[in-house]
């Protein structure tokens, strides 16, 4: 089987999540390239990996035509380069949040559609082993009818007023379609697709968008779900809660990071211990498999317009 050719296209912070995603899985695939504007970073991530640097995404795809890339760029950049790597029949993992507006998800949408390269969003938690226990809890029906689903990720960003998550006009907002944009994907796979939202949102820095943000929701099949996220609490969070009718889940990625549940009939949790490679190594893979077998991706367009 012929080993997928991989280009990364930005090599930040989430770059190396998926560069080491990748590397993960040498029989499926190679890293032929690492582009960033700053070509210094680009040198740096790609010796690593005996890929080639490129400061430019347009040279790389004209002279490595890989076979599929991720997109780890801030977002302005996400729609841009989509639409040059679909009209390339290139396969796609852009990260998340999909672009800045949805407008310009829809376009991204749009361009795959045209070319029928697969494009996978990358809403990591999806493959979080601990949540994807805890779906399947649901789905089994041992937490009973679910009613209500709590989750928090609360951290102070500590660069938040000189980095570019803090401008409008290249990240699209706050820590709304940064991080809650996670929350609401979190939501919709445990609960099912969003009715109705009602959003609050503040800001406490010194900053032109809202650093704090919590959104009720409600799901078609009546789960209401409250979602919160802030960037200046000093204690870092990161929690899902889900309560059925027969029992309720926990997940907590600060502590053991496993999740752990607790029946009516139980004195006791019951911990559902998380084995497998962490949620950057599966997405990759399965985004791999997808390329590979020319399958849907578990996180598609729909899902990207959704949570935009
Ligand atoms: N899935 C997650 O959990 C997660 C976590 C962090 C960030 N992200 C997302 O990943 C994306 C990048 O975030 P980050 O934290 O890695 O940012 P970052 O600032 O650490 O890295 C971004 C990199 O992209 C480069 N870049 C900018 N424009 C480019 C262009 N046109 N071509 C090539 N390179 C370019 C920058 O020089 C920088 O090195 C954002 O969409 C962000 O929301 C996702």
């Amino acid at each position: 089987m012929n080993k997928l050719r991989i280009g990364v296209i930005g090599a930040g912070g989430i770059g190396d999540a998926h560069l080491r995603a990748y590397a993960a899985w040498p029989q499926l695939c190679e890293i032929v390239a690492v582009v960033d504007v700053d070509l210094a970073i680009a040198q740096a991530k790609a010796s690593r990996y005996h890929a080639t640097a490129f400061g430019d995404y347009r040279l790389m795809l004209e002279q490595c035509s890989p076979d599929a890339v991720s997109i780890c760029t801030p977002p302005k950049w996400h729609l841009p380069i989509a639409l040059d790597v679909a009209e390339r029949g290139i396969a796609c993992l852009c990260e998340k949040p999909p672009a800045r507006t949805l407008a310009e998800t829809e376009a991204i949408v749009a361009a795959f559609e045209r070319s029928g390269a697969i494009l996978q969003f990358a809403f990591c938690h999806r493959f979080h082993e601990p949540v994807r226990q805890v779906k399947e809890l649901i789905g089994a029906g041992k937490l009973g009818k679910i009613v209500q689903i709590y989750n928090r990720f609360g951290f102070r960003f500590e660069r938040a007023a000189t980095s570019w998550f803090t401008d409008p006009d290249i990240a699209g907002g706050g820590v709304l379609i940064d991080t809650l944009v996670h929350s609401i994907d979190i939501f919709r796979m445990l609960a099912g697709e969003i009715e109705r939202i009602d959003a609050v949102v503040s800001t406490t820095l010194p900053i032109s968008v809202e650093d704090t943000a919590s959104i009720q929701v409600t799901s078609h099949s009546g789960v209401i779900g409250s979602l919160n996220c802030s960037w200046v609490t000093p204690v870092s969070e990161a929690e899902i809660r889900v309560w059925g009718t027969e029992g309720e889940a926990i997940i907590d990625y600060t502590t053991n990071g496993g999740a752990r549940y607790r029946l009516s009939s139980d004195s006791e949790w019951t911990a559902l211990p998380a084995m497998a490679p962490d949620r950057f190594v599966l997405q990759a893979a399965h985004f791999l498999n997808c390329v590979r077998y020319r399958q849907s991706p578990l996180v598609g367009a729909a899902d990207g317009l959704a949570a935009m």
